[in-house]
């Protein structure tokens, strides 16, 4: 099995470098899918949720090929328009395709993808959206089966009920398909969506308005297929900087945009930690043990991000005073509370609130990561403990981490990964 083990209590010093958005690369590859070229993306990171959509891709008939961090997708021939239940389940975000594929293909079938680790994860919103452009959709013994009765979709006027990440994408992605204009309101603005619309535009999309709360989509027809640079992970840079935080130290972060972080940032200068930012940088120094800040609710971009909430939490948890955590977005986000807690955090939870007492010092504990960012959350408390830990459920953190091991021993952890590298699907 594979599993992490780490020595707590070392400082951690040096500099690393942020790998690219796993939440920016998703919706760009199935951007892909509308090109009928081929697109090349840099700075794609090697994580599972990666290595699941190209295997998306491939199944749908599209040539892929990595080199380093470059992906290449040719998509001049589309031969599917299904993602296999399998796929669907080992990758709760693939219904992202749902909009690419019907735009490309005039239909699509895909499994619904469920709930997940974070409690019930409602597709409603994406399905309304690519209604709203004219598709039909039966639900029918758990699978979507989608098409388009009138022969092409037609842009709209579509108001989301909440600024959803994933149904803004797939909204944007459906509506390049579509004939006429869609303008999207009440948009999500994250710098994931800045980043794919940067992308649809270099593959000849015409889409304005991304990290506005208005985005407006005219069809173009057919895209031709682009070259991006992906942009760098947010949560990724929160995570490193918690690690830092916990573990005391200091740490610069190059290929980070800090005007993404800056909820998180200046939480954690609030607990006491120095925090320097350059136009591709952040610094962040801790040698003070860390105080309770005021508290930190989570809401969608530009507030306090959701997936920072974790590491976060498991850095306040060691240190003096009280914080307390209100979890706006996703009901279960806080399955890492009770292994914090095994590992002698004081933290009580009721409904979306938690509060976090400080307490002087964390001890070393078998852990088992529940979820993606609570695994990340695991490893940032473990750092800043002392002696050892073991945590297993590693493929939760594959899914978003790049050989987070890796760049944790380069700033002086000691860490380990016992079983083994990230595995092929
Ligand atoms: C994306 C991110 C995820 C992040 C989340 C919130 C990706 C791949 N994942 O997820 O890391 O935690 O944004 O920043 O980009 N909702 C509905 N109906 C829908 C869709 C969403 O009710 O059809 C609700 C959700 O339950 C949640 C809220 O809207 O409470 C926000 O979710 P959403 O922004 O859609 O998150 P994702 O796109 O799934």
């Amino acid at each position: 099995m594979n599993a992490y083990i780490i020595e707590g209590g070392r400082p951690l010093y040096g500099t690393a470098r942020v790998h690219g958005a796993k939440n920016s690369v998703l919706p760009i590859l199935a951007a892909t899918v509308l090109c009928q070229g081929t697109s090349v993306i840099h700075n794609c990171p090697d994580l599972s949720d990666v290595r699941a959509s190209l295997a998306i891709l491939e199944h749908l008939g599209c040539k892929v090929a990595r080199a380093g961090d470059t992906i290449t997708v040719d998509a001049s021939v589309v031969t599917g328009n299904d993602v296999p239940d399998r796929l669907m389940r080992e990758m709760r975000s693939s219904v992202i395709f749902l909009g690419a594929i019907l735009a490309r293909t005039g239909a699509a079938e895909l499994s619904m993808p469920g709930g997940c680790e974070l409690g019930p994860r409602p597709i409603d919103l994406h399905l309304s959206a690519i209604r709203a452009l004219g598709a039909e959709i039966r639900e029918e013994g758990g699978a979507l089966h989608c098409s388009i009765p009138g022969g092409r979709l037609q842009g709209c006027e579509y108001a989301l009920a909440l600024p959803s990440v994933g149904a803004t994408e797939n909204a944007m992605l459906c509506a390049c398909g579509a004939e006429g204009t869609t303008v999207i309101t009440n948009a999500a603005r994250e710098p994931e969506i800045v980043d794919l619309q940067t992308f649809l535009r270099a593959a000849g999309a015409d889409v304005r308005g991304a990290g506005s709360s208005v985005v407006t989509v005219r069809g173009v027809g057919g895209l031709h297929g682009g070259e991006h640079t992906v942009l760098p992970d947010r949560i990724v840079a929160a995570t490193l900087l918690s690690a830092a935080a916990s573990a005391g130290g200091e740490v610069e972060l190059l290929d980070t945009d800090y005007r993404q972080l800056s909820t998180v940032t200046a939480v954690l200068a609030e607990a006491g930690c120095r925090v320097r930012s350059g136009p591709d940088r952040v610094t962040l120094r801790r040698d003070q043990p860390l105080k309770g800040v005021r508290p930190i609710r989570t809401a969608p971009y530009p507030g306090f991000p959701t997936d920072a909430q974790p590491p976060v939490m498991a850095a306040l948890a060691k240190g003096t005073g009280t914080t307390v955590f209100v979890e706006n977005m996703f009901e279960s986000r806080y399955r890492h509370v009770d292994e914090l807690c095994r590992m002698g955090a004081d933290i009580r939870v009721e409904g979306r609130v938690a509060v976090v007492c400080g307490v002087e010092r964390l001890h070393g504990a078998g852990l088992r990561a529940a979820d993606l960012r609570g695994g990340a959350a695991l490893v940032v408390a473990a750092l800043g403990a002392e002696g050892r830990s073991e945590l297993t459920g590693l493929d939760h953190i594959d899914r978003g981490y790049q050989e987070l091991e890796a760049t944790l021993r380069s700033l002086g952890a000691d860490i380990t990964r016992t079983g083994g590298p990230l595995q092929n699907l």
